[in-house]
């Protein structure tokens, strides 16, 4: 059953940041919700132990550590207050989690019908959605209108005609936002930056087409225009981008008051807060973040001689990123030669890029570690690769694992929880796995597997 790695064999290019552990067995807790810990060796996350987890769900699975959510998710509230928190569902929504992110007082971001029906099934108050997307489709924003969602996000001209023509056609008026961008270029993968100009979202401000969408939203009686809404990017770690964001926006919303005698009562900053993956992140925590931007908000109304918008932020993976981790089981354990008579060894596990496509769509890194027992092997440098039939479906580009790893061993990637299962696809007819919630020593499945069934429903034969 297991393969003999030579301990200590360094195999393939590691990158620099990545350092040989010195107890391969530790779990570093930066990366980690706030419940796990290692006993034994084994992994425990809410008061459970993993493996024992696992024995019943099986793996693939997404483990959510419920108290991490809901801390990370009051953290955010308590350190923005009183500006309000968009939980940003897109990272990942489910009725349950749509439910914890209402009880902690949390608004949420949807930007989907598909969301949207999530959101209402968890009886969330419509009042409190906010709803996204850059081509909403007139049947989308009929319905989101018709629920009574607490702020539409414009993103284009014919939108707001849309938006203008529903409202005169049902008697609803409309509360909207107007999505600009500020022309950052935020420091963070060119796929999941917004704010830069060459790019589909908003409106630009310097172009001048965020202004003239202000003015068409003002020209129908039905809207209501409550702000202008701002989202530079995501995985930022830099406040510096929020400002100059800040800044523009303020500036505009400080002309339409002045041009269009419209005083705007809100203003939102978007989300994009960076977490941890690997040891190269240093993410601010929320109250240093919600420091920075008030005085950000404050310093600039002061200058521009306006009262301070009511704001607020849309963080998604801050809040559920770090709380979820992947659990897998290896199935393969291979060495291979790379050039330099040194040699790479993969670990094939039983899942891969159809749960977790970050690796593969960003370049993403992340970490992992032996979840089942303790091992006293040399580490070894390894990849973590799944079971799809591609050579770029990696989990993992580089971890160091023991050198004893084997067939069976349980492999839990940490911080998979936003853009994990919200992005999980049937890529080989794969079963997306399921979301297991674990808190004080109870596991419930809060989004079950899928099974064959499932997949054989909507092919039609
Ligand atoms: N608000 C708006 C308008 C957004 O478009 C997004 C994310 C957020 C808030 C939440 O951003 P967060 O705080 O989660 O970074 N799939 C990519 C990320 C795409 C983000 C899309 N919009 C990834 O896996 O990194």
């Amino acid at each position: 059953m297991s393969s003999h790695l030579s301990p200590g064999s360094f195999t393939g290019t590691s990158p620099v940041w990545l350092k040989e552990p010195e107890d391969v067995n530790a779990l570093m807790p930066e990366l980690w919700s706030r419940t796990a810990e290692k006993r034994d060796g084994e992994l425990h996350i809410g008061g459970l132990s993993v493996p024992e987890l696992v024995a019943n769900v099986n793996t693939p699975a997404y483990v959510l550590d419920e108290t991490d959510f809901r801390e990370r998710a009051r953290a955010f509230r308590d350190a923005f207050a009183p500006a309000d928190v968009y939980y940003a569902g897109k990272a990942f929504l489910c009725t349950e989690v749509a439910r914890w992110v209402d009880q902690e007082g949390l608004c949420l971001d949807v930007c989907s019908d598909g969301e949207l029906s999530v959101a209402l099934r968890a009886g969330i108050d419509p009042e409190r959605i906010g709803y996204h997307g850059n081509n909403k489709t007139a049947m989308e924003l009929r319905r989101a209108i018709v629920a009574g969602v607490g702020r539409i996000i414009v993103d284009s001209f014919e939108e707001i005609e849309r938006v203008g023509a529903i409202t005169a056609e049902t008697g609803t008026p409309a509360r909207v936002m107007v999505r600009v961008t500020a022309g950052v270029e935020a420091h963070t993968h060119e796929f999941i930056a917004t704010a830069h100009e060459d790019q589909k979202f908003g409106f630009s401000i310097a172009g001048g087409a965020a202004f003239e969408a202000v003015r068409r939203v003002l020209a129908h009686p039905g809207i209501d225009l409550r702000g202008l809404h701002s989202h530079i990017g995501s995985q930022i770690f830099d406040t510096a981008g929020f400002e100059v964001a800040a800044r523009r926006v303020l500036a505009l919303h400080a002309k339409i008051a002045a041009e269009l005698g419209h005083v705007m009562p809100e203003m939102d900053l978007g989300g994009g807060f960076g977490i941890a993956y690997t040891s190269q992140d240093d993410p601010r925590p929320a109250a240093e973040l919600a420091a920075g931007m008030r005085e950000i908000v404050a310093h600039e109304c002061r200058g521009l001689g306006i009262e301070e918008p009511h704001l607020s932020i849309e963080p998604g993976r801050a809040i559920v990123g770090p709380a979820m981790c992947t659990v897998y089981t290896v199935g393969t354990v291979k060495q291979v030669a790379l050039d330099g008579g040194v040699s790479r060894t993969y670990v094939s596990v039983d899942g891969g890029m159809s749960d977790n496509i970050r690796t593969a769509l960003y370049d993403a890194d992340y970490s992992a570690t032996l979840a089942g027992r303790a091992s006293d092997a040399a580490p070894v440098l390894a990849r973590i690769v799944g079971k799809h039939c591609e050579a770029g479906d990696i989990v993992v580009k580089h971890e160091f694992v023991p050198g004893d790893i084997r067939p069976g061993d349980l492999v839990a990637v940490p911080a998979t929880g936003a853009y994990g299962r919200s992005m999980a696809s049937n890529y080989n007819h794969a079963l997306r796995p399921p979301v297991v919630a674990v808190r004080d020593g109870v596991a419930r499945t809060i989004v079950r597997r899928e099974t064959v069934d499932d997949l054989l429903a909507t092919d039609l034969g």
